[in-house]
Formats: C-alpha cells, structure tokens, sequence
C-alpha cells in the first residue's frame, strides 16, 4: 500500500502535530511504502517571510528524522523540489467546480478569523489533491482536521478518472479517530497559525510556562470538573499512561483536585514524553549538510514518480508533445 502525507513548515511542529499525524506516519513505516513531504508550496498560502520558510522546512526535516523517520525505508523531500505537481494541479484546477472549493470548511474558518484570502488560499485543496494524485497514493495519514480535503482528492480523482480515463487511485484517508483535533493552550485547535502551541521540542521553561497558561474554566478546586471538558485532561490522556489517565479522570470526577496540579504533571510527562529524541535532534543540528541530502535524495526519487504520472495526464487530457 502507497502512503502518503505531507506537513507543512509554517511553524515549529507541535504536539497537535505530533499525535495528530506524524506518530502515524513514523509507526505507518515498518508496513508500508511511504512518501512524506515537506509542504513549502501550501506554506506559501500564508506569505511566509523568505527566510521563515527556509528556515522552518529544514525545522521540519530535522523534527521528522530526530523522531524516527527512516529516510532508507521512506522518500521525504520538499515539495517545490519536485515542481510538477504544479502542473497537474493547473490541469486538476479546470475541472474542479468552485463550489467544491467554496465549501471548504478550513477556507471558511481562516476568512471568519479575518484573514483576507488570496487565490493560493482558495485553490489550496486542488494542490493538495494533486499531491496526492501525482504519487497515485492509497492511503492519507492526516489528523481529523484534513479529512474533507482528502474527499475533495477523492472527488476531483473521480471526476478526472471519468472524464479522461481510470489513471489516479482513489484514495482514502487515515484518521486516529481516537485522537481527534488537539487543543491548543487556549482552548482551540493546536495550530501553528494560531499561536497557541506546544512545540514537540520546546525548552523545557518555556513548556512549562505555556503549560501554567493553558485556559480552564473557574471551577474551585473542591468541586467535581468535567474531564471531557478541559483541554488539560485532553492533552494529559495522550502522553500519560492508560492506568494514570484512568485515575486522573476520577480525580477530576470527585472533586478535591485543582487544574494547576494537572497541568503540573502534565508539563513531566510531555517532558518525559519526548527526552529520548531530543539527543538525536541535537545531533542532526549539527550535521544541516546530512539533513540536506536526505532531502535532496528524497527528491530525486519522488521526481521520478511524478514525471511518469504528470506524461500520463498530459496524454490523457490532449497536450501531447
Ligand atoms: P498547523 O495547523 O499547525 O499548521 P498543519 O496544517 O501543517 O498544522 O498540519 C500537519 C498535520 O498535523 C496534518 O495532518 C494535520 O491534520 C495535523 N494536525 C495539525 N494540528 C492538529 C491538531 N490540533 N490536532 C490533530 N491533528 C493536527
Ligand atoms: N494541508 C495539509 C495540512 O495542512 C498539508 C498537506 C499538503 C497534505 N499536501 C498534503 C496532507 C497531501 C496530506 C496529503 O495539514
């Protein structure tokens, strides 16, 4: 099976990240053939500073290897390095209805937040579904809040498929539903665009402090809390074990426990949680030239893929050389 994902590097990774997708793109590797990429084009979307961009993709590549991406067993490469697949999102683009895109619950989100849109932010998902479609891809490892996107994959690969003829695999997407949108310390999804992250490889004052400001509501400690409702409790079940969640949420249940001690303990384990991979990021800091040609190596073989599938649809859809 032909796993694919890709992240993109507007920001340091965070534990929404981490648990939301690329704890499965890392296990997904002992079973399956898998491809991720660092998402530069999407990042773009935004209007990055030059010198952010650069710098948070190599951020992105250094994350993913200290955590256990194998670049023997998996291709991992920049998405700009293999620029095809802005060709055939060009070709995918004229065959998808506007109101496909106009329905896009994260393009709608981001303009209620005021952000005022540009055409990369519209045409987002058509990128994306190109992605996708260009490596003929089986399966989308992605958290919860990616999975229309991949429908929208889905559908423009239909549409493409019974217009010109069966060349993309339909694919479907991968969802831990059990870890579902992570918060973030202010109550909202955990993202990078949003500022209120908890960054896989923070210092440790810096976490700790973040942690202290997550937002509870003003319940006393005596009184019983809704663990369902904290995002101190949603954030704890991922990194505690299941014995120690299970007494957590009796605590919480009873009464008699205050936030501040949750969140206490939650800063040791997200600590604990992560110690061991903080040696080899260290490691991979220091050897930027490594990083590099794991990339570039990436790359390579990703191109390979990309130009057989994008001569394929130039032929389908008539641009014959
Ligand atoms: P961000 O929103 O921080 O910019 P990305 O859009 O680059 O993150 O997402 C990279 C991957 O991480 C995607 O598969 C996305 O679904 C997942 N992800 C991001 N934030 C969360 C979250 N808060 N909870 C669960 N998964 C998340
Ligand atoms: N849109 C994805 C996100 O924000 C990143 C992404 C770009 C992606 N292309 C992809 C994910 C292809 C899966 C497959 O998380």
């Amino acid at each position: 099976m032909r796993v694919l994902s890709g992240i993109q590097p507007s920001g340091r990774l965070h534990i929404g990240n981490f648990f939301g997708a690329m704890l499965q793109h890392i296990q997904l590797q002992a079973e399956h053939e898998c491809f991720y990429f660092i998402a530069d084009f999407h990042a773009l979307t935004a209007n990055p500073k030059p010198a952010d961009i650069a710098q948070y993709s190599l951020d992105v590549a250094i994350d993913y290897l200290s955590l256990g991406l194998d670049p023997k067993k998996t291709v991992f490469w920049r998405q700009s390095d293999v620029p095809e697949v802005t060709e055939l999102t060009w070709i995918l683009s004229c065959l998808t209805p506007m109101g496909l895109l106009q329905r896009c619950t994260s393009f709608k989100d981001k303009i209620a937040q005021g952000i005022s849109p540009n055409h990369g932010l519209f045409a987002y998902p058509v990128l994306q579904a190109a992605d996708i479609l260009i490596y003929k891809s089986d399966l989308v490892p992605v958290g919860a809040d990616q999975k229309q996107h991949i429908e929208v994959a889905r559908d423009i690969a239909i549409r493409f498929n019974n217009v010109y003829g069966e060349i993309f695999t339909v694919p479907k997407e991968h969802i831990l539903e059990s870890v579902a949108v992570i918060p973030g310390i202010n109550g909202r999804k955990m993202s990078k665009s949003y500022g209120n992250t908890i960054e896989i490889f923070e210092p440790e004052k810096s976490l700790r402090k973040k942690i202290m400001r997550i937002v509870t509501d003003s319940t006393p400690v005596e009184k019983p809390k809704d663990p369902d409702k904290c995002c101190v409790f949603a954030l704890l079940k991922l990194v505690a074990s299941p014995e120690e969640s299970a007494r957590w949420e009796k605590r919480y249940c009873s009464g008699g426990t205050g936030y501040s001690e949750a969140k206490k303990r939650l800063a040791e384990l997200v600590i604990d949680y992560f110690k061991p991979f903080r040696q080899k990021r260290s490691e991979l800091e220091n050897n930027i030239d490594h990083v590099k040609k794991v990339l570039a190596d990436g790359a390579k073989r990703a191109k390979v893929i990309a130009t057989k599938t994008l001569e394929q649809v130039r032929q389908a859809v008539g641009l014959r050389r």
